[in-house]
């Protein structure tokens, strides 16, 4: 059997460790991919680090994918060798094949988006796209066909964590809604990016702390997407007019407001048995979508930076991560990259 360079984790909690092993065949209504390009989130170090949502070891981790179709599963039509695709790896994508099934999130790159770019996409858009568009309880519903064409609906927003790679895609969204006012909270450095991707005013969070955001927006806003700091989205409160929306990212953290009090719609974008159909429908919806809004530049990936090193260069990136040494960039690698 022919094979292949990936990154494993062999018992719980063990540290990743470069290992070879073989490259699968894809099953019913899977393809394998050749990933080119593979991005980094904090959810991969979290799940080593904790031991948390994995079925069984040795694991192969990581989301995010794009890369050229190596073979087609039984069943699977409309694709062929070689086509580009993007899309959510299921089992595993630190390697340099994964196979994916094509009823899950799999999508082909437009011409004019690049495996780098796409690869930044699947996990934090899906946060960020479902809980802005799907209705509630796991979105605020304000697009809940997902379509690149609805009518502009005004609106203000704050995206606190915006410069997370969640909150570069929250920023996007809100735009492509018609929101007139979308504020971020981000350390300074990003401004620039920020407001390149639709922010209209950016807050500090080097000058203005929490207790004062509030202050500091002058105004409450309709809409708040939360994605990170746990404190914060206790703020978020102070920031929301009446009647108004936040949406966090974080599955646990705490929330200890009277949101009957403002008559708020809260929702947490995490799903979980009682909504994991709803999400996967909404899913589907946005995965029909994702390409339209690519190509019409209503979203493009986040801003990246690519590791060195091919496969093993994961590891590094990794560490960075946990480290919290990564701002305002997606780490992408190369497995392919035999250079280093
Ligand atoms: N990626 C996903 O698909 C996903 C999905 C669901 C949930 N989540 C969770 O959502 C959070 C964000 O994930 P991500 O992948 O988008 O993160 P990320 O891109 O790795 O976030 C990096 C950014 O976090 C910001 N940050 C760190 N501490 C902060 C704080 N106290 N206040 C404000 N900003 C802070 C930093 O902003 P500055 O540079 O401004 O300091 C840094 O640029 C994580 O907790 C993750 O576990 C992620």
């Amino acid at each position: 059997m022919p094979t292949q360079q990936v990154i494993v984790v062999e018992s719980p909690k063990a540290p990743f460790v470069l290992a070879t092993r073989e490259i699968p065949s894809p099953e019913k209504g899977e393809v394998l991919i050749k990933t080119m390009a593979v991005a980094l989130n904090p959810a991969n170090w979290i799940q080593r680090e904790y031991n948390i949502l994995v079925d069984k070891y040795p694991v192969v981790l990581g989301n995010d994918v794009a890369g050229t179709v190596e073979a087609l599963g039984e069943g699977v039509e409309g694709l062929k060798k070689g086509d580009r695709v993007f899309g959510r790896a299921v089992k595993g994508g630190f390697g340099q094949y994964t196979a994916v099934p094509v009823a899950g999130f799999l999508v082909p790159i437009p011409e004019n988006a690049s495996f780098d770019e796409v690869a930044t996409i699947p996990m934090a858009f899906t946060s960020a796209c479902i809980g802005l568009f799907a209705a509630a309880p796991i979105g605020l519903g304000l697009n809940t066909t997902f379509s690149c064409n609805i009518p502009p609906q005004d609106g203000s927003a704050l995206v606190i964590g915006a410069a997370t790679s969640v909150g570069q895609f929250a920023i996007q969204l809100l735009k492509s809604l018609g929101f007139s006012r979308i504020v971020t909270y981000a350390s300074g450095v990003h401004s620039e990016y920020l407001r390149q991707l639709g922010a209209t005013e950016c807050i500090d969070r080097g000058e203005v702390p929490l207790e004062s955001l509030a202050a500091a927006l002058r105004a409450p806003v309709k809409v708040i997407y939360h994605t990170i700091d746990l404190a914060a989205l206790n703020t978020a409160y102070d920031c929301v007019t009446e009647g108004g929306s936040i949406v966090t990212c974080q599955p646990t953290a705490p929330f200890d407001q009277d949101g009957e009090r403002k008559k708020l719609l809260f929702v947490r974008v995490a799903p979980n048995p009682a909504t994991i159909e709803q999400f996967k429908k909404s899913q589907e919806l946005m995965v029909k979508n994702v390409s339209e809004m690519l190509k019409r530049g209503i979203i493009t990936g986040n801003r990246y930076e690519v590791l060195p090193g091919g496969v093993s260069g994961i590891l590094g990136g990794l560490e960075k991560l946990q480290k919290g040494d990564v701002r305002g960039v997606k780490l992408v690698a190369h497995p392919h990259d035999t250079s280093a």
